[in-house]
């Protein structure tokens, strides 16, 4: 039997209990989240001591984050904010890679007893400068062949990590006596291909280089679990991958994976109210409904979002769905290319609540304030019961 789709939809009660909160907002479903989140690790743990870590940069909601790291993930920061982040919501497994680090930063992760994966020569030898004779993890930069390369994967394109032939590579670590004990790859969206390529060129380059132990896969899960039986065959294969290795080289060796968007993007909730609606707008050539929310502000990445009617199922039909800041391009579900992207829409009318999908990642933690319009309250659902969940700055609450 293939394995069950990793979403689980809400209960009724997350939509009714939305029904009282203060718009805009953005409801998070715990009961889902838990159910992902235990169904990804499952799968992860096909491969033997692999584990399931969030990156921190796409949530920074401290309460979600304490459920996240209580569910036994561990976490990738960027930033030393984002340290304070995971240190507090206790994350006991942190990993750090991203070219804001500098300096007393490398001091402060090696104090919690992180190794930074420098992404770049310089990085490298800022941290070798800092911390001569310890270990050291690399950000590579992996080449991808042509066939698994698309508009969503950064890999050789990439501006991130150092190439592991790079003649510079083995004279910053010789000249610091730095060694390296982990590998660690971003290329965007993940495919079964794509994962089975990096396991095995990585372990390549951990063959090289002999205190490497730990292998960071990265995030990009959409892609990886458009078919559930297809990224469970891929892991099984990385596993065999993992063991022959093992084996071989009689060094242990474990991987990692940190997905963000994946995790947490199905289970957000943006419970907003329709400001205005233009039936039909003359040069567009169809329905305008303008929110209480901004496209603009919380949502710029999110593609495609499903759009529901928070009373019944009004008949749905194209409309631009529009945010509510002065930007002419503030449109919720733009794709590269075309700010302008009509969704389904429910039929509906000014003081209508409406409810945008799929903005469970990187919408708080992208947030703008474009015209000072205050970011949403945020509220966490168990299944029961709706809490406030946000922990925004005084001033934020007093502009209300
Ligand atoms: C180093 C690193 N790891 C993981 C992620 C998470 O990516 P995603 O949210 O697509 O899973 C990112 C995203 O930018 C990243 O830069």
């Amino acid at each position: 039997m293939p394995p069950a789709p990793l979403f689980t939809p809400p209960s009724e009660l997350l939509f009714a209990l939305a029904e009282d909160l203060p718009t805009p907002a953005l409801v998070y479903d715990l009961p889902g989240i838990r159910a992902g989140v235990r169904a990804m690790a499952r799968d992860i743990a096909l491969i033997p001591d692999a584990r399931l870590n969030l990156a921190l940069k796409a949530c920074h909601t401290p309460a979600l984050l304490r459920e996240m790291a209580a569910l036994g993930l561990g976490c990738d920061i960027a930033s030393p904010g984002e340290l304070d982040l995971a240190l507090a919501a206790g994350f006991t497994e942190v990993s750090a890679t991203g070219p804001v680090f500098a300096g007393a930063d490398f001091d402060l992760l090696a104090g919690h007893g992180i190794t930074l994966d420098c992404d770049s020569l310089d990085q490298l030898d800022d941290y070798g400068g800092r911390r001569p004779g310890t270990e050291v993890g690399l950000r590579v930069r992996v080449t991808l062949p042509r066939s698994l390369e698309d508009t969503a994967t950064f890999a050789g394109d990439s501006r991130f990590g150092v190439a592991p032939a790079d003649p510079g590579l083995g004279e910053v670590l010789e000249r610091h006596r730095l060694r390296v004990t982990r590998l660690h790859v971003h290329t965007g969206q993940m495919t079964p291909a794509s994962l089975r390529y990096k396991v095995r060129y990585l372990l390549t380059v951990a063959e090289h280089l002999p205190e490497v132990r730990v292998i960071d896969l990265g995030g990009g899960f959409f892609h990886l679990y458009r078919d559930r039986a297809q990224a469970v065959a891929a892991l099984t294969d990385a596993a065999s991958q993992v063991a022959d290795w093992r084996e071989r080289t009689g060094r242990p060796v474990a991987l990692r994976f940190e997905p963000g968007g994946a995790l947490l993007t199905p289970y957000g909730y943006l419970v907003t109210r329709v400001r205005s609606v233009e039936e039909h707008h003359p040069v567009f050539g169809t329905r305008v409904v303008t929110l209480d929310a901004s496209a603009w502000n919380l949502a710029p990445w999110h593609n495609r979002p499903q759009v529901l009617a928070l009373h019944g199922a009004p008949p749905t039909g194209p409309a631009l769905l529009a945010g509510c800041t002065l930007y002419e391009n503030d449109f919720f579900g733009a794709v590269p290319g075309a700010a302008r992207t009509a969704l389904e829409v429910p039929h509906c009318r000014r003081g209508d609540r409406l409810v945008v999908t799929a903005t469970g990642a990187y919408t708080m933690t992208n947030a703008r304030w474009f015209n000072r319009i205050p970011p949403p309250r945020e509220h966490l659902f168990d299944g029961e019961r709706m809490t406030a969940a946000d922990a925004l700055p005084a001033t934020a609450g007093a502009a209300r």
